[in-house]
């Protein structure tokens, strides 16, 4: 019986997934929404008020915007009055400028049960700094200088299933692991972490820096580095796990700067059915890409990708090619589950002026299309005219269109540079806004958007008169903080919908789905999801809910 639900929802899925095939159309189509935000996009994170905080660097000279109320920033001889942070508003488009005095570059953060931004780490006096941003409307950061032990300068955080602590794993010369907040000014507790030592090509060449993490199914944390990967019990500081090493000899972590996620949790009506949880990572370069670049190199990028189940007995890696190759693309989930791989290079590695080639076409990666199938998992989309190479960015926002930021923030943002510095917004257009069905839309949830673990709750929603019900299903997705193509914290979970199905409620093409939340904190840490319903593969906007 579960079996045979598990395989229609699969079938369900995967017919959806195949549907969107043909013109262009479907290949999904860009705008450019600011020709500049002020600042380049380097890190960026939604808030549960749709408000996308976008910030980064401070020692790097004039920005295109002033500090607010005439603030400036003082670090080594350098006065610096220019604001390095914005608060950009996703439904209509205004721009507010933050503070932020401390510097954060290739810094890392994750959103809080609360929904509280807690970003942490950079470089020099900001090395150190715990941040954290409210989300409300004229709320600004507030920065502890010494939130953390050690340095962290390209250290990944997770946030950990009660949504209030969060692990910091590695940074430069850090082979170690930390969380956050501290619970005491006393806690001065460092983790070590060899895997971190053990998987640099070599002591110079630290190519394993922002490490891959994600919170697997069972609240253990794998961790990807180079080619190499490990589960890790934090609570315990113990390696439960050694992964089989990824084919191929590639590079994936910065600035060798591949991209991973981990694909849909696909939940299961009975709770005690624990979901596989499967990472994909795509791209990178072989290990001394950087060196070569340096040199005046430029090596072709990798095009090839793999797939990993890391929680069964014996997980091993199932390969695949992009069609195109790519070093620096940002991975990011759309509410139907697909994955959008976008922005970066065909040639050369992360850092500036290191790459060449800009890949314009993001690529649609459609997980459940069968491999014995002809069909190609992946799909070309229509180009960008804007490169989007080093600290450049991409974040889902809640109409379902992704938002494209950054690139090259050269040193005094230099405009003039062979990839100059980018304060430009583009938005892409997944294939899904010009379809022809029409928009589901949210109208209810019932009991409310504020969730428990294991219970039901129903969702309704309103199709367009003419319109007839089409397969559906429900999505929940956890906003990114994203990166140096890393989208930290990233998930979408696909929820169980109950054996009755969509019901027709009431006139005007109004339906009500009932759906199970999931089960366990592990499974979806605490906090806040944008929950969609999806209509024959075409996602409704977002509706903000809140689990614990
Ligand atoms: C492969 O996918 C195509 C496109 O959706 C479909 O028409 C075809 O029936 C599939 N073939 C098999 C063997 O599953
Ligand atoms: C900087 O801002 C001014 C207006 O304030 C604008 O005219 C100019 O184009 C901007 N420059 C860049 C590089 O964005
Ligand atoms: C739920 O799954 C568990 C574990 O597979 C199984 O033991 C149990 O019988 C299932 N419950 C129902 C109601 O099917
Ligand atoms: C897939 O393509 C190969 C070569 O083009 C062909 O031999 C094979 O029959 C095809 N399989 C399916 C399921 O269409
Ligand atoms: C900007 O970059 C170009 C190319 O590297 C260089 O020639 C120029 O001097 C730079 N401008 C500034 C202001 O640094
Ligand atoms: C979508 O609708 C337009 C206008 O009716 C039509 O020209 C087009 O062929 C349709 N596309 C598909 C794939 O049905």
């Amino acid at each position: 019986m579960e079996t045979r639900s598990l395989l229609l929802l699969l079938f369900a899925i995967t017919s959806l997934f195949i549907s969107a095939i043909g013109g262009q159309l479907y290949l999904g189509r860009w705008k450019l929404l600011k020709r500049s935000i002020g600042i380049s996009a380097m890190h960026m994170q939604l808030l549960p008020n749709d408000k996308m905080i976008m910030f980064d660097r401070t020692d790097f000279g004039p920005s295109n915007l002033s500090l607010p109320e005439g603030k400036c920033i003082s670090e080594s001889h350098n006065t610096d009055c220019f604001c390095h942070s914005v608060e950009f508003d996703s439904i209509n488009g205004n721009i507010r400028p933050l503070t932020i005095l401390t510097d954060t570059w290739c810094s890392s953060g994750a959103l809080s049960e609360n929904g509280v931004l807690v970003q942490s780490g950079g470089y020099r006096l900001g090395e150190r700094v715990v941040r954290s941003f409210n989300p409300c409307a004229d709320c600004d950061w507030v920065e502890d200088a010494n939130g953390l032990i050690t340095p962290r300068w390209y250290a990944s955080n997770q946030v950990l299933p009660d949504g209030k602590k969060f692990i910091v794993v590695g940074g430069r010369y850090q082979f170690n692991y930390e969380f956050i907040p501290k619970t005491s000014s006393s806690d001065q507790t460092l983790y070590q972490l060899p895997f971190l030592k053990e998987t640099r090509y070599s002591p110079l060449i630290p190519n394993n820096l922002y490490p891959f993490l994600h919170l697997s199914a069972d609240g253990n944390l794998f961790v990807f580095a180079n080619d190499r990967a490990i589960l890790l019990d934090y609570v315990n500081n113990k390696v439960v796990k050694n992964y089989p090493v990824m084919p191929g000899g590639i590079s994936r972590n910065y600035p060798s700067t591949g991209s991973s996620a981990l694909l849909p949790l696909i939940l299961h009506g009975n709770f005690s059915i624990i979901p596989n949880a499967e990472v994909f990572i795509c791209g990178g370069t072989l290990p001394d890409s950087n060196q070569k670049a340096d040199a005046g190199e430029f090596i072709a990028a990798s095009k090839s990708c793999g797939r990993l189940v890391i929680n069964t007995a014996n997980p091993s890696w199932e390969m695949e090619e992009m069609p195109m190759n790519r070093v620096m693309g940002d991975m990011i989930m759309l509410p139907t589950g697909d994955v959008l791989i976008i922005n970066g290079a065909a040639k050369g590695t992360a850092g500036w002026n290191s790459a060449r080639e800009p890949v314009l076409s993001p690529v649609l990666y459609r997980p459940n299309t069968p491999k014995n199938n002809n069909t190609s998992r992946f799909e070309i989309m229509s180009p960008s005219t804007i490169p989007r190479l080093y600290h450049s960015t991409a974040h889902l926002i809640s109409d379902g269109r992704v938002l494209v930021g950054g690139s090259n923030p050269n040193r005094k943002y230099n405009f003039t540079a062979l990839y100059p510095t980018e304060l430009s917004l583009e938005a892409f257009y997944p294939p899904y806004l010009s379809s022809n069905t029409s928009r589901p839309s949210i109208t209810a949830i019932v009991p409310g958007v504020n969730l428990g673990y294991k219970q039901k709750f129903s969702m309704w929603f309103q199709l367009k008169e003419e319109e007839s019900l089409g397969n559906i299903y429900v999505t929940m997705v956890a906003p990114s903080f994203t990166t140096h193509s890393l989208a930290m914290n990233q998930r979408l979970l696909v929820l169980a919908m109950d054996d009755n199905g969509v019901q027709n409620v009431a006139a005007g093409n109004n339906y009500v789905v009932h759906v199970n939340t999931p089960a366990t904190p592990a499974l979806a840490p605490a906090g806040y999801y944008q929950l969609f319903v999806v209509h024959e593969g075409v996602p409704s906007k977002a509706t903000w809910v809140h689990i614990k």
